[in-house]
């Protein structure tokens, strides 16, 4: 059972609500230059990955408070929950069990006093076995040809996952190139298969339920494409295999039990990447390369598990997203990577935290009476610098940012990585650091500018700054390294939920709108004006059909 606490009555937020009222008017500035070892007091080091989170306002007093909030909510009793397999997921009355799908050391994982890692294990040979025949070329298609192209699809946890993981790990891409299809807008599934030769082609269904709108849509469509250009000759059973936690369905849509793979109901969709899920990933970059990540990922779990908060990762950038989220207002937090593999980093997480903390009702049932969960958006430098950074820097809103960066490029392409990291160190620290008045000022008047001209000019050109980031700098995008990254900003977002007292791994919110568009679909084919809903969907709806069918 998971503690419930109201965060804002405990003893640790008053003292934070005071404490805050001198930081607010505190610039990073000063506090750097108070103390000559902040570097070394608010950065930690987790492998080979430099946090440093010493640009943050935030002294030893607020960080001790902070990680207060963190033990008087029971952080330590939850998390221990999680890794013994409670079904800490009440609304759903589930096991939350990520962490035994990267379980490395094999130590028993209990689900209702039956260990779960005979049966993980079984699975992962299972992808083994079939990504290890895939690139070998061994698994052949209908004509006795390999495979070269796969297509995941899959939507939500069951698409963004293998695909931000795919192309962070692109250098690593074996003979097998994957695709991804996840809206259910035609476009998406007739684009990808365009370029596609059905002999060399295979089709991953990725479905937790199997019964996911989009998903079997664009199954049954991508069928219909194999089937019509194959000439009603291609064999479903070597073109087609499916994940999934329901046999039922998956037999009903015509795929082998042989080339199904299983996983859980204490996996959540927007955790499964570890799972079988993660077949088309094992698939791009061979099944050692997959064991990689989730080793990386173990590591992180032993160190979110075992280390004291104050040395804790995923403690520390959990409890300072809640510093500006509770206390500053800061309605959204940035992510950043300084890598173009990482281009997906930020959407990907965007599912994994919005779905995850975007909840208003507490673990008692009460509304919450504070903020929860951040909007959280990004894209990969320096593209960002030169659309939406102009807000960060100088826009009214406070946005915490996340720059991460490797050292070393898989593309050392003559001085692009110096550039690409000059950038990556000069915006935390302009952040930071800002322009004052004077130094404007003076660049002004070197620059030749009249009293007047600087007068007018220099407003628009000061810097506040005192904007916070954390900077994560690691040695290179590898499948160990990018495992502890993804498992650090999991944990992250299970700390806020605790935190915050809200259920973390249920998405009801998502319900409703699939349950209206369902009623909606047999409306936009029917005959005549639609008047069941409110004006304006109504309004839509008809003009929709007089577009549609004049
Ligand atoms: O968006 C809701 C959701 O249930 C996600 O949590 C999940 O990742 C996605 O839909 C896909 O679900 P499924 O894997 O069952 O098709």
């Amino acid at each position: 059972m998971l503690p419930n606490h109201n965060p804002s009555e405990t003893s640790a937020w008053q003292k934070l609500e005071m404490i805050f009222l001198t930081l607010q008017a505190t610039h990073m500035r000063e506090l750097f230059a108070e103390d000559p070892d902040r570097f070394k007091k608010f950065s930690l080091q987790f492998e080979d990955i430099l946090i440093d989170y010493s640009k943050n306002i935030i002294n030893e007093e607020s960080l001790r408070l902070l990680l207060s909030l963190a033990s008087e909510v029971e952080l330590q009793n939850a998390i221990l929950a999680m890794f013994r397999g409670e079904a800490i997921n009440r609304t759903e009355n589930r096991s939350v069990l990520h962490v035994a799908l990267r379980n490395r050391s094999n130590t028993p994982v209990l689900v209702e006093g039956v260990d779960v890692m005979p049966e993980v294990n079984k699975v992962l040979d299972q992808v083994k076995s079939f990504s290890d025949r895939l690139i070998s070329g061994a698994w052949k298609g209908y004509t006795g040809k390999a495979i070269k192209n796969i297509v995941n699809i899959g939507i939500g946890g069951s698409d963004l996952g293998p695909y931000m993981v795919t192309e962070a790990l692109r250098p690593y891409w074996t003979s097998i190139t994957p695709h991804f299809v996840s809206n259910v807008d035609g476009t998406h599934l007739a684009e990808t298969v365009k370029k596609l030769d059905p002999e060399t082609t295979l089709f991953i269904i990725a479905s937790k339920t199997f019964t996911t709108q989009e998903t079997m849509t664009n199954a049954e469509s991508a069928r219909a494409w194999f089937m019509e250009k194959t000439g009603g000759k291609g064999e479903v059973a070597k073109h087609f295999v499916a994940v999934s936690t329901n046999q039922k369905e998956v037999t009903k849509f015509g795929i082998a039990p042989e080339n199904m793979f299983v996983f859980w109901d204490w996996v959540g969709g927007r955790y499964s990447l570890w799972s079988s899920i993660g077949l088309s990933i094992a698939a791009t970059i061979g099944f050692d390369n997959f064991v990689q990540l989730l080793e990386g990922a173990h590591a992180m779990d032993n160190h979110f598990k075992n280390e004291p908060f104050e040395k804790n990762a995923p403690v520390i950038l959990a409890m300072l997203g809640i510093w500006y989220n509770n206390f500053f207002g800061a309605a959204s937090e940035a992510i950043l990577p300084y890598d173009q593999y990482l281009h997906r980093f930020a959407a990907y997480f965007q599912q994994g935290n919005m779905e995850s903390n975007g909840k208003s009702v507490d673990r008692e049932g009460n509304p919450v009476t504070y903020q929860t969960g951040p909007i959280i958006w990004g894209e990969p430098g320096t593209n960002g610098q030169h659309a939406f950074y102009q807000l960060i820097h100088q826009g009214t809103k406070l946005i915490p940012c996340d720059f991460i960066a490797p050292a070393i490029s898989h593309n050392p392409l003559s001085d692009h990585h110096e550039k690409l990291l000059s950038n990556y160190f000069a915006q935390a620290e302009a952040l930071m650091n800002g322009k004052t008045l004077d130094e404007v000022e003076t660049e002004l008047s070197k620059a030749g500018m009249s009293k007047d001209e600087i007068a007018f000019h220099a407003p628009y050109r000061v810097f506040e700054g005192n904007r916070p980031s954390n900077s994560i700098l690691l040695k290179k995008i590898t499948p160990r390294a990018l495992g502890s990254l993804i498992a650090l900003y999991e944990h992250k977002i299970f700390v806020q939920g605790i935190v915050w007292n809200v259920f973390s791994f249920d998405q009801w919110g998502v319900e409703l709108g699939k349950v209206l568009a369902k009623k909606i679909l047999p409306e936009l084919t029917s005959g005549g004006e639609v008047s069941s809903h409110d004006a304006s969907t109504n309004g839509l709806i008809n003009y929709f059909k007089r577009l549609k069918f004049s």
